[in-house]
């Protein structure tokens, strides 16, 4: 619960964090580490001011979000999981976030976009590009 807090409160679980948790509760550095990377939800890297997430579940891979994710990259110059150089922006790949229905899709903080092409991508990263 400790890590859910510290991620939900920084965006990641920096060294620094997790050295305080570990002083603070007395658990080894290793063990807190061994749980943030053992579960993909923990993130380790400061993500961008605007969370890109692109899912990739069944319903939406089979409705070509792996184009989603290729367009986000290419887009924006980054890796799955990278962040852009003036921190604007990180993309990452996440499971199924239950709404199939909207297959493929993609959120960008709180907002969810779907039934989406490749196509579709530059305008709403635009719309983040000055917010
Ligand atoms: S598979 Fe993408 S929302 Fe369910």
């Amino acid at each position: 619960m400790i890590l859910h807090k510290t991620q939900e409160v920084f965006g990641y679980i920096s060294r620094s964090s997790a050295e305080q948790l570990s002083h603070l509760t007395g658990i080894p550095l290793a063990r807190i580490y061994g749980v943030v990377t053992f579960y993909h939800f923990f993130k380790t890297t400061k993500p961008g001011k605007h969370k890109v997430s692109v899912c990739l579940g069944t319903a939406c891979y089979l409705k070509g979000a792996q184009d989603l994710i290729d367009s986000c990259r290419k887009l924006l110059g980054i890796e799955p999981n990278g962040v852009t150089a003036d921190g604007l922006f990180s993309v990452d790949p996440v499971r199924c976030v239950g709404c199939c229905g909207l297959a493929p899709l993609i959120t960008v903080g709180t907002d969810t976009y779907g039934k989406l092409t490749k196509d579709m991508i530059p305008g709403i990263i635009a719309k983040y590009q000055n917010a």
